[in-house]
């Protein structure tokens, strides 16, 4: 596995997503990648699985320095005090001392950005958390957070695959060396139905979303956290990453459509 250093931590460049995976199907899902070899778990508060995400922890018998866990807080309890209760429900569901990423979940409206910096620097300077973060940040809020607040942000977790187009929040990530971590790098799973991805994956003996996930893990500074549920999908996941893709593939690729958003809640801020 490769990994990107980035405020102390080492963040493994795949790991498995989990939003709708919940109990049972959770625990196995997660159970299963951990015995695979995945040591990036991605959740978050408002997914309700830490419980069963903690449960699979446990069972698994990986050493916990071997393993990254990141949790985010929901954008309803961005006041100190909410934050506060609810990292520690966080913690609690998972059964972990510390988690290694704790990021802000979505930008709202009235957020006050210098008081959730703050107080997310007190977790990581309690030792609570070993690094920060934020998901869903558009560029103005990253030029605040980072050249306004200097907070040190490990990485901005957005929606990134081969139809959605990202170039100007991931050109300013790479000039300021903070991962991009791609949620929905298969476009929902659309990505594993695409002709011209299937066409790619004919040539090299793999499949449309393999070719995806390998588009997004070529690029520097990038990150991907796919969801898959069964060990056949999260083992031809972790296969992706040998699969080579070459100039004629680049290009088929650059021509697909770039603006297929999946996720677009009313509540946040807008992207431009
Ligand atoms: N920060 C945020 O606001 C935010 C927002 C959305 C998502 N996320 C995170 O990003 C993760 C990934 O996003 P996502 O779950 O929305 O979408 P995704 O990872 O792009 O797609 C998941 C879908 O792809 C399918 N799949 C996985 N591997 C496959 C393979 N090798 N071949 C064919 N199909 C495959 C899955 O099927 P099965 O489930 O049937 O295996 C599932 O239906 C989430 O789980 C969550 O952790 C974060």
């Amino acid at each position: 596995m490769e990994y990107l250093q980035t405020q102390g931590i080492s963040l493994p460049r795949l790991g498995l997503g989990t939003f709708r995976l919940q109990g049972d199907a959770c625990r196995a899902a997660v159970e299963s990648a951990l015995g695979l070899g995945y040591r990036h778990i991605d959740t978050a508060e408002m997914y309700g699985n830490e419980d069963a995400i903690g449960a699979a922890i446990a069972a698994s018998g990986v050493a916990r320095k071997d393993l990254h866990v990141t949790t985010k807080v929901w954008h309803e309890n961005l006041a100190p005090d909410a934050i506060r209760r609810a990292f520690d429900v966080s913690l609690s569901k998972l059964g972990l001392d510390q988690v290694d990423l704790y990021l802000v979940h979505w930008p709202s409206g009235g957020m006050n950005l210098p008081a959730i910096f703050d107080t997310l620097m007190e977790l990581k300077q309690e030792g609570r958390t070993r690094a920060i973060g934020v998901a869903n940040f558009n560029l103005a809020l990253l030029k605040t957070v980072v050249e306004q607040i200097k907070a040190p942000i490990a990485c901005n977790q957005i929606e990134y695959h081969v139809m959605l187009d990202q170039t100007k929040v991931a050109r300013y990530l790479a000039a300021k060396s903070i991962p991009l971590v791609a949620y929905c790098p298969l476009a929902q799973g659309r990505a594993a139905s695409d002709a011209t991805l299937m066409a790619i994956g004919r040539k090299h003996g793999a499949s449309a979303a393999q070719v995806a996930l390998k588009w997004l893990l070529d690029q520097d500074g990038v990150a991907a956290i796919p969801k898959a549920s069964r060990a056949q999908s999260q083992q031809a996941n972790l296969d992706a990453l040998h699969i080579g893709l070459d100039d004629e593939d680049m290009k088929a690729i650059a021509a697909l459509p770039k603006d297929r958003r999946c996720v677009n809640p009313g509540f946040a801020p807008a992207w431009d």
